[in-house]
């Protein structure tokens, strides 16, 4: 084949080798996507919320589309997450709500039974924890 031929199929290879995968990787998967890159200490929250709490609520980091009860993003940070000084008592505030919610429960509408207890106080710190600081992220 001639030189640019050779030249043009190089590039048509590049493109459709490196650069789609590049794109596709690199976009924003919507809630669907699975697994969102969490920090280490958060890991095992993310786990425990994947297990049992996903089938319930959607949650952008999670990667879990559940609908039976809120969507934790759109309850727990309309906004995105907190930025600025008031970002740290604004995530410990929100620990605090899930915290409360998966130790006791909560059923204040129809349909609406969200079941408490069921994880022990380490889990439900754990996920308190991933869930206040990652809630409004995608
Ligand atoms: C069986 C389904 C179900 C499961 C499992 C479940 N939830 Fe819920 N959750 C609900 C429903 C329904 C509501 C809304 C309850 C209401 O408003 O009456 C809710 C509400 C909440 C709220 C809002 C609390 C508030 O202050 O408004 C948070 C936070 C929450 N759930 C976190 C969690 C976490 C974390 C887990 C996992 C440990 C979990 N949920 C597991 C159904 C579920």
């Amino acid at each position: 084949m001639s030189k640019r031929t050779f030249i043009v199929f190089g590039l048509l290879v590049v493109v459709l080798a490196v650069a789609i995968p590049w794109l596709v990787f690199n976009s924003k998967g919507d809630a669907q996507s699975g697994d969102q890159k969490v920090a280490a200490n958060l890991k095992s929250g993310q786990s425990l919320f994947q297990t049992n709490c996903g089938t319930c609520h959607t949650l952008y980091s999670a990667g879990t589309d559940g609908n039976y009860g809120p969507n934790l993003d759109e309850l727990l940070a309309p906004n995105g997450p907190p930025t600025g000084e008031t970002a740290k008592s604004t995530f410990e505030s929100t620990e605090g709500r899930v915290l409360a919610a998966v130790q006791n429960g909560l059923d204040s509408s129809t349909p609406g039974r969200m079941p408490g207890g069921i994880l022990n106080e380490e889990q439900a710190k754990e996920v308190a924890e991933f869930v206040g600081h990652t809630a409004g992220e995608g």
